[in-house]
């Protein structure tokens, strides 16, 4: 993997662990560089461009030696090695500790009592020397080596933080990366600058400035392209380019017909008109809708809109000269998830289209400037390069759109009705300062009439669905909890506002097992 830049970082060895990405957000939230790198892809390593080590918890066991490629040549290293549950197994066992498997696993939380003061827990304990921290693991430390001292032990594990100060090793049982132990970020803090002693090197003017330098020296005098959907993460990739080779610039905006209420308008005034971006806009809605006509299944939905904005986005491009260059929105978790350590694959859920990332067969080079950031340090970014809070805080909207919440066929008529609801239930979470406590928040329609009465009439119209979640990364999601009072406000405001819906159900499913999107 290409270097972000040659800054000194904390190098975060990862063995598969689910919370490897947190390991490294927590460092960066701490101002420092950190940077994520498998043990399989271990590549020489200079001990200057480190401020320390940290190794990553795992599905492995210490003992897999033939599926455990990582060198001992780490721990020769003259830089401070934290090691985080099969990690500090790792510790253990390379300095002639003992490391024991067991067929239970110590799972939740637990209770750790402190037996001596470290330089790693300073403030990390309570005033009774315990504190509440967060277990996943099976195996444990049941000896640990020579030389090193037990900090703090729990009921069921003996040896739960384990250090050698004098060469700068220390190995914890628990989690403290996870929200759930108590203070861990303190632990992780002081690893960072009381042990590692690194310098700030990480903030969003500093990321701003590497950028910036980077995508010009990438792009030179050469032409680019970019796919700008309005979305935080083509918004930023846009902004950054345009701050750097703004001339060479083309954005092509494709109106799906699938978009939120006034959405185009919103684009089109952000970015050509305040920011002058050089920006093609393209109203494709009748295409669009012509080849989604009678489409009820929703993996063909899909596929027709990725396919269609493929083939548009090809058609402008090469009316534009000399174009060396795509530029798209890749952030971090999409990288360290396509190299998944344990190798192990999730079987297909969706076919996800991504505005970004399609035309593979248009030759061109890709620049993607946020391919080292995670989300929220994109919207960082983002305000920092100058775009509005209202562009950097919107909530995720999928490629495919309005389709995806429409099951069933797709006509003009649903989609006008459609965005006139989601209006409603936005712009009420905003009014009652919801919106940013809500992770993604949506109307749907369901292809399903029922009976009701207004007035004195009989109607007979569609049913309404609200979905808003709660999550960090999209990957897991509980529903939000409305008040009695907000759901009749929304409830009342879309039926009396909106011919077409009688009647309004709010999603209180999490995912798993729903998902996100309705189809
Ligand atoms: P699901 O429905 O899979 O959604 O739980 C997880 C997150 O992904 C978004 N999503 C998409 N984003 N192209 C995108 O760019 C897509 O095709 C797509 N499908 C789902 C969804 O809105 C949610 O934030």
């Amino acid at each position: 993997m290409k270097r972000l830049t040659n800054l000194k970082k904390i190098l975060i060895i990862d063995f598969g662990s689910q919370f490897t990405q947190l390991i490294a957000r927590r460092i960066r939230e701490l101002g420092v560089f950190s940077e994520i790198v498998s043990h399989k892809n271990l590549k020489k390593i200079n001990v200057n461009d480190l401020f320390g080590i940290i190794l990553s918890g795992g599905p492995l066991n210490v003992y897999q030696d033939k599926k455990i490629k990582f060198s001992n040549k780490i721990f020769y290293l003259e830089c401070p090695i934290l090691g985080i549950c099969f990690g500090h197994q790792m510790i253990s066992k390379f300095y002639g500790g003992k490391v024991k498997s067991s067929k239970t696993r110590e799972f939740g939380f637990a209770r750790i009592k402190k037996t001596k003061n470290s330089p790693l827990t300073i403030n990390f304990f309570n005033s009774k020397d315990t504190n509440d921290v967060w277990m996943s693991h099976a195996d444990h430390v049941t000896k640990i080596p020579k030389n090193f001292n037990k900090v703090a032990s729990t009921k069921d594990s003996k040896f739960t933080i384990i250090e050698n100060t004098k060469l700068k090793r220390f190995g914890v049982q628990f989690h403290p990366e996870v929200t759930h132990t108590v203070k861990g970020k303190i632990l992780i803090k002081n690893f960072v600058f009381k042990i590692c002693k690194a310098k700030k090197n990480w903030s969003p003017k500093h990321q701003k400035n590497t950028l910036i330098e980077r995508v010009k020296k990438q792009v030179g005098k050469k032409k680019v392209i970019c796919a700008l959907s309005g979305g935080v993460d083509s918004s930023v990739v846009a902004q950054l380019l345009n701050k750097s080779v703004g001339k060479q610039l083309k954005c092509i905006f494709v109106n799906t017909g699938l978009l939120r209420k006034n959405e185009e308008r919103q684009v089109v005034n952000t970015f050509k008109k305040k920011l002058k971006m050089n920006l093609i806009y393209v109203n494709a809605e009748k295409q669009f809708l012509k080849k989604l006509k009678n489409i009820t299944d929703p993996e063909k939905k899909r596929k027709i809109i990725g396919n269609l904005f493929i083939k548009i986005f090809e058609r402008y491009s090469k009316k534009i000269k000399n174009v060396k260059f795509l530029a798209q929105g890749t952030l971090y978790p999409d990288l360290i998830e396509s190299k998944s350590v344990t190798g192990s694959q999730t079987s297909k859920i969706k076919s996800h289209h991504n505005v970004g990332g399609l035309p593979k067969k248009m030759k061109l080079d890709l620049v993607e400037p946020l391919k080292f950031l995670f989300k929220d340090e994109v919207r960082k970014l983002g305000l920092e390069l100058k775009l509005s809070r209202e562009i950097i805080s919107r909530h995720p909207f999928p490629g495919p759109g309005l389709a995806i919440r429409m099951p069933g066929v797709i006509t003009k008529e649903k989609i006008k009705i459609l965005k006139e609801a989601d209006f409603y239930f936005i712009d009420e979470l905003k009014k009652q300062n919801l919106y940013d406590k809500i992770w993604q928040a949506y109307a749907a329609l369901l292809p399903v009439k029922t009976v009701g009465v207004m007035g004195d009439n009989r109607t007979y119209e569609y049913i309404c669905l609200l979905r808003a979640i709660t999550s960090s990364d999209g990957m897991t999601a509980d529903y939000f909890d409305f008040s009695k009072k907000f759901m009749q406000k929304v409830s009342n405001k879309i039926i009396n506002n909106i011919r077409g819906i009688n009647r309004v159900v709010y999603d209180v499913t999490s995912k798993p097992p729903s998902t996100i999107e309705l189809e």
